[in-house]
């Protein structure tokens, strides 16, 4: 059978490039859309070398729809698409919400309006567990009550399943909604891995800039929850197996055959990992000493986030294989290699 070919919106960003790796890995071909706000070219060639095919590029912002067009009639045979384009710095979404409106919802229309044009029929949508909110019940399943987002950037992501799920009623389009829940970790070649830019808003590649001497100080946003430990409960996952979700989402929506036309699945190990614990795994498997203090609470942090996994294994046949110590162990080893790179360019 020919490879088919996935369209990756979004492919050169931390979760893209990761889940690109896997897909022509799996044997699909696979074309990258992205416009470089929040990710480099560099990754392409790296992605090269992970998996020894270059995947076609385009620079495109998806806000300019003819660009988006010209593209779909270049790539006729686009058997999926994964869109991963968004903002999603929750912080910078309370403070700009027409930005995130705009840019996260305005992006997903122009695509879906070009995959009815042009008669392409499935979609993978990056969701998120910030649909949930502060949950209403642990661990979470995917029929658990969304709360009122919190930011606008989870709110473009309950309106992009909202899109999805009317869209795909309505026309010839089947859609998966991954729910996901903490990416964390880096490709086993510390090739890719995640690529903030300015100070990150994440507990690990803050941990990773501090243990690597670039962040004076890792503050705990509170230890006084009600958790074992005192600080915050969530689902860490590996963002390889994260992007194997992916592949098998693909999978579903080309072979296996969808029993609806629109699914939902929460994609995380279903173990819950506190601040402190992450903290001292790190230490531990990297033998490497963190400087941190215990803070104040951060405005809008939920105590406890973790998934109820079972559908994705049930359903999609999908679950997380890699650990914590792969977590923490990737991750450094991508920030000591990043700089290691970036000193040799
Ligand atoms: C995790 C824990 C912090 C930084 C967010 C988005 C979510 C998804 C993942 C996009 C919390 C604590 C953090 C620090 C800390 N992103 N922390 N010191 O907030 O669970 O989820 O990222 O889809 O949508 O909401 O992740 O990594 O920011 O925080 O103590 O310097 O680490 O308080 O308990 P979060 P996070």
């Amino acid at each position: 059978m020919s490879r088919q070919k996935i369209l990756v919106t979004g492919g050169l960003g931390f979760i893209g490039s990761h889940t690109v790796a896997e897909l022509q890995q799996a044997g699909y071909d696979v074309v990258i859309l992205d416009d470089l706000s929040n990710s480099s070219l560099q990754v392409l060639d790296r992605i090269e070398k992970i998996t020894a095919a270059k995947p076609m590029f385009y620079q495109i912002n998806m806000l300019g729809k003819n660009r988006l067009k010209e593209m779909f009639s270049a790539e006729s045979d686009i058997a999926a698409v994964i869109h991963f384009v968004a903002f999603k710095a929750v912080g910078e979404s309370v403070k700009e919400p027409l930005k995130y409106f705009h840019n996260n919802l305005l992006s997903l229309i122009h695509l879906l309006e070009c995959m009815e044009e042009y008669g392409i029929e499935n979609i993978v949508f990056s969701s998120s567990a910030t649909v949930y909110g502060d949950p209403v019940e642990l661990p979470v399943t995917e029929s658990t009550p969304f709360k009122k987002a919190l930011s606008s950037y989870g709110s473009t992501k309950q309106m992009g399943e909202e899109i999805l799920e009317k869209t795909s009623a309505a026309k010839n389009i089947k859609a998966i909604a991954l729910r996901y829940f903490n990416p964390v970790g880096a490709h086993a070649s510390s090739l890719i891995g995640e690529l903030p830019l300015g100070i990150p808003n994440n507990l690990m590649p803050f941990i990773t800039q501090t243990a690597a001497g670039l962040r004076g100080l890792l503050t705990v946003f509170g230890n006084d929850y009600d958790t074992p430990d005192g600080t915050c409960l969530r689902d860490y996952i590996h963002v390889v197996d994260l992007a194997k979700a992916h592949v098998k989402s693909c999978d579903r929506l080309l072979q296996a055959g969808m029993t609806e036309k629109y699914e939902v699945y929460n994609i995380g190990t279903g173990n819950a990992i506190s601040v402190m614990e992450m903290i001292k795994a790190f230490e531990e498997h990297n033998q490497v000493k963190l400087n941190y203090k215990i803070g104040e609470r951060r405005a809008g942090d939920a105590t406890a986030v973790y998934a109820d996994v079972k559908k994705a294994a049930q359903v999609l046949g999908w679950k997380a294989e890699l650990g914590l110590q792969e977590m923490v162990t990737s991750a450094w080893n991508w920030q000591t290699n990043l700089m290691e790179m970036t000193t040799v360019l």
